[in-house]
This record gives structure tokens, sequence and C-alpha cells, in this order.
């Protein structure tokens, strides 16, 4: 029988949406994260002008702990402001491992739960992944999922189909390391995407989760036949397909748009959402605003993200929100915004996969379903 967690407070996982009061949450790792091997998907996502082109392997140790001594700062942080912190169990990343239809040399890392773990309500969902360096990270959030199971009689722990990801996922002609920006752009624009519709592919970060509604980025990390999964999957939701076709490197919607409260959401100035996905958030009289602009003109070295990871925040309740503390535009638009803005060390832990969103999971926060789109 699993443990469940020795002096935490009891454990209920509920969480409906990205701003309710938060009370329970996932903080990653940086421990063994690998530089993957190329792989058909990860290609497509490395920018054509990035200094990780051509490399792989183990992250030089001092920047594993400069990343980790960051994420224990925050998860202090969120500590002092009475939330719990769990988390993940690190396993040795940097490890040849393969299914039956291929093998990678090595693995990704722990440091981003939220591109594995969804939580709607009182189910956490692991996702496919669509990485196959990425295929078996959920192993990482097991000892914290067999507790949460144990803990809470009421929590759904549930595993999407795990995918295959042979060359079928993929489209050949993003093979290339030489597509150029103009083309990529085109193919967004057509929803010429890497990942094919072969089978449900999706990483938990591409669902912005706004109670009854979910809006599902649309990229390369998560296909069409996912959102038709995730639709039978949760049935008292509403599935939205949405996509931006500004970004040529479309994966996680967490540095493009952003829900901050009720009615206010902030969308990357470069990637704005498309005229006609906007009609739903006009209707219910939702605003969307601009992001402000990054402070960094480049991502820290061997980064995969872009300077977006400047709106990629965590509010911890509608007043409440963790900005990265070099960020000062982004700061200052919050607080223009009428949040308190809790200012957090956190570019040494970018490269590890993203920023503050990216780098936490939901396990609680107050609140309940709420519809706030009536009007379809
Ligand atoms: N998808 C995260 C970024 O902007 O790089």
């Amino acid at each position: 029988m699993a443990k469940s967690l020795k002096g935490a407070s009891k454990t209920v996982v509920n969480s409906w949406n990205e701003w309710d009061p938060l009370k329970h949450v996932i903080v990653g790792r940086a421990d063994f994260c690998c530089i993957p091997a190329p792989e058909p998907a990860l290609d497509a996502k490395v920018p054509e002008d990035s200094d990780m082109r051509g490399m792989h392997g183990p992250r030089p140790q001092a920047t594993v702990e400069k990343a980790n001594a960051q994420l224990d700062n925050y998860a202090k942080i969120l500590e002092s402001r009475g939330i719990r912190v769990d988390r993940p169990t690190p396993i040795q990343w940097n490890r040849s491992v393969g299914t039956p239809d291929w093998q990678v040399d090595s693995m990704f890392g722990c440091m981003p739960p939220r591109d594995v773990l969804l939580t709607v309500g009182k189910e956490i969902l692991e996702a496919t992944m669509s990485y196959r360096c990425r295929w078996f990270e959920y192993l990482a959030y097991r000892p914290l999922l067999e507790a949460y199971f144990e803990d809470d009689p009421g929590m759904r722990w549930e595993a999407a189909p795990k995918p295959r990801l042979t060359d079928k996922d993929y489209r050949a002609d993003y093979l290339s390391d030489k597509i150029g920006i103009e083309k990529r752009l085109k193919w967004m624009a057509e929803k010429y995407f890497v990942t094919t519709d072969h089978e449900p592919l999706f990483d938990a970060a591409d669902t912005c989760r706004m109670g009854k509604d979910l809006f599902i980025q649309h990229g390369f990390t998560t296909n069409l036949k996912a959102m038709n999964w995730m639709q039978r999957h949760f049935p008292e939701h509403r599935v939205h397909p949405v996509n931006f076709p500004g970004d040529p490197y479309p994966i996680h919607i967490d540095a493009t748009f952003v829900p901050l409260r009720p009615g206010l959401i902030i969308n990357n100035p470069k990637r704005k959402l498309p005229e006609a996905q906007r009609k739903i958030f006009q209707k219910n009289g939702w605003e969307i605003v601009d992001a402000a602009q990054p402070a960094h003109k480049t991502p820290p070295p061997l980064c995969y993200s872009s300077v977006w990871l400047s709106m990629n925040c965590l509010v911890i309740d509608p007043k409440t929100v963790c900005v990265e503390a070099s960020e000062v535009y982004q700061m200052e638009q919050m607080d223009k915004l009428g949040f308190e803005v809790i200012p957090v060390p956190f570019r040494d832990a970018y490269a590890f996969g993203g920023g503050l969103h990216c780098a936490t999971g939901d396990v609680y926060r107050e609140g309940k379903c709420e519809d706030y789109f009536p009007k379809q």
C-alpha cells in the first residue's frame, strides 16, 4: 500500500481553474535533467538559431544546482504563503529507454510538472506526452499520485492512453533544421504542425482550465485527436481548440494565453488569438489584453523556451501573482491590473523546462466548477 505523506496537511485533490486560491501544489526539481538527443517532435521545437542544436546529454551540474536553488526558494516562498508544496522524485534521466517501437538515448527531467499532470477538479490526469524522451516522465510523480490516491478517497487518478509515438505521429517535412521562420509561420497559419492526428497526443500544459471550459492549444504537442479524446473523457466540460498563428514553435499555452482572474486574460502580443476564436470571450464579457513586453532580448543559455516566459506567471489567488523577479515590465503590468506581485527569481531554472507556471502542478485550489462562459 502506498504511504501517505507524513506530516502533511490532509490531502484533497480539487482544482478547476488557474486563479482560485491555491493551497497545495507540486514544484518540480532539476536533478539529472538532460538535453535530449534528436527525435522528430523535439527537433521541430528547438529554435533554428538555438545554441542547443546538435547538443545532447546531461546538463552541467553547476546549472542543475543553480536551478534547484531557485526551485527550492520558490517552494519556500509558496510555503510562506500557507501553500503546501510537494516535490517529485527524480529518476536518473540520463539513461537510454525504449518501447517496442523506438529507443532514445536519454529522457528529459521533472522540472515542469505542468507539462505532465493535468488537474481537472478531483482528477489528476497523466498526459500522453508527445516527445519520446518524455514518455516515462510520469514516473517521477507516481510517489505523489499514489499518496494522494491513498489519502483522498475522492481523488480520481487517470492516465491517458500511452501513445505509440512511431514515425506516423510526425510530419517528415519538419525533419529539416532549416525550415525558416517565414515557412513556419505559413504552416502555423495553416495548422500544419509537426504532430499528425494519427493517435491522441497531448502535453498537459496545452490546456488552460477555466471552470467548465477547457481551452486547449492545437500545436506541436497537442493534436485534434487528443481534444476529441479529452471531450469524451470530460463529458461535463466544453473543450475549445485554440491556436496562435504567430508562434513559430507552438508548444504549451502558458507563455501565450494566461487567465489572471474571471474576466481577464493576458495574450502574447506576437501570438494573438484569431478573431473568430475571440467571440466566446467577447460574448461573455471577458477582456483579453496584450501582455507586457519581456525584459530580456534572449532566453538564458540552453533554453528551449522563448523570452515570453515573462508572462508564465503563477496566480495564487485572484489578487496575488508570482512573476519572475527580473521581468520588470510584466510586474508593472500586474501591479496596474490590481495584483499584489510576488517577485520570484527563476531565470536559472528556465532552461530546465519553463517558468513559474510550468514549474508547478495544481493539487488543491479552493472553489468549485463554475460556468464562466454561459453564452457559447
Ligand atoms: N512555449 C513557450 C515559449 O514561449 O517558449
